[in-house]
């Protein structure tokens, strides 16, 4: 039998897919602790979307030096811009990864190349590119949606310099999703780790075990703790949306897979750059 907010969580995510060119595009947040899920849920939504618009185009932005998880899906292309030095690599030889990848150049190009229907997994040169590429589809007009694993390294808290403008301006275009057809679903850990310019554009909130609710949720406290986790049946979560919330369950669990394991690693790998050991040089006597 199912149960009244399971019954509501149905009817929101229908809702939620739905392409309708007055409502327009939308922003989804997850949120839950490490290894709660978001990224397996992340990549339930992206299979349920391709299955439903097989002539959407789909991206998605993996972070680097982790393991691809959306290699478990039927259906990817891998996307790598070109001259950015970024390398895919075998994660057990260390050996770069015998895999077919798609090279672009612009946002453009890499529109253009992406493959509808399928999880095209694109990598910029840098990650917080990833922000202007989702400007750049405002323009193209067509329905297409977009995934973010760790928003948090596009819209970092406490931004300073030029990453408050980059803020700013995606807070911006996140805001006219709504006006063009995009279908945005990005994920977090934390939301205190997440610039509020961009949490407060959140349309949609999906809650995995170890969440923190947002400061207006209608969601009753304690909720989110007795979520279910169960290596059987997959993750249950709320979902609350316009105002309403209801129960859903992502049952497929996508965990990297266990041979052919491979990872984005950028040219330039150093967060420390000022702290490099100086090479001595000799005293000249
Ligand atoms: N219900 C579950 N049962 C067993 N393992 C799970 C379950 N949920 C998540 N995991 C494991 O946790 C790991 C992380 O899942 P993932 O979707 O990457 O979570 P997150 O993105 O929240 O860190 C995966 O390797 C998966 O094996
Ligand atoms: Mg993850």
């Amino acid at each position: 039998m199912v149960s009244n907010p399971e019954r509501q969580g149905k009817i929101l995510i229908d809702k939620l897919l739905e392409r309708d060119y007055d409502q327009g595009g939308k922003f989804i947040f997850i949120s839950g602790s490490q290894g709660s899920g978001k990224t397996s849920a992340m990549l339930t939504f992206l299979d349920t979307v391709r299955k439903r618009y097989p002539e959407e185009k789909i991206f998605f932005s993996n972070t680097f030096n982790a393991p691809f998880q959306f290699t478990r899906l039927d259906e990817w292309h891998l996307m790598v811009q070109e001259d950015s030095g970024i390398k895919i690599i075998d994660r057990q030889t260390h050996k770069k990864a015998d895999v077919p990848i798609t090279y672009f150049d612009d946002y453009e190009d890499c529109y253009a190349k992406a493959k509808p229907g399928v999880c095209n997994a694109v990598f910029f040169e840098v990650r917080p590119m990833f922000a202007p590429f989702i400007h750049y589809l405002r323009s193209v007009n067509e329905w297409c949606s977009v995934f973010v694993d760790e928003l948090s390294e596009l819209a970092p808290i406490n931004p300073s310099g030029k990453q408050w403008h980059y803020n700013k301006a995606f807070s911006d275009d996140i805001k006219e999703c709504r006006k063009s057809q995009i279908f945005i679903v990005a994920n977090s850990q934390a939301r205190n780790d997440i610039d509020y310019r961009i949490l407060s554009k959140v349309m949609c909130e999906i809650y995995l075990p170890g969440a923190t609710r947002s400061r207006d949720s209608k969601l009753k406290k304690g909720c989110i703790e007795g979520l279910e986790e169960n290596p059987y049946l997959g993750n249950h979560a709320w979902i609350e949306y316009n105002s309403k919330f209801g129960k859903i369950h992502f049952a497929t669990i996508y965990k990297p897979n266990k041979k052919n394991v491979f990872e984005a690693v950028p040219e330039v790998d150093n967060p420390y750059p000022d702290l490099q050991r100086k090479k001595r040089t000799k005293p000249t006597e």
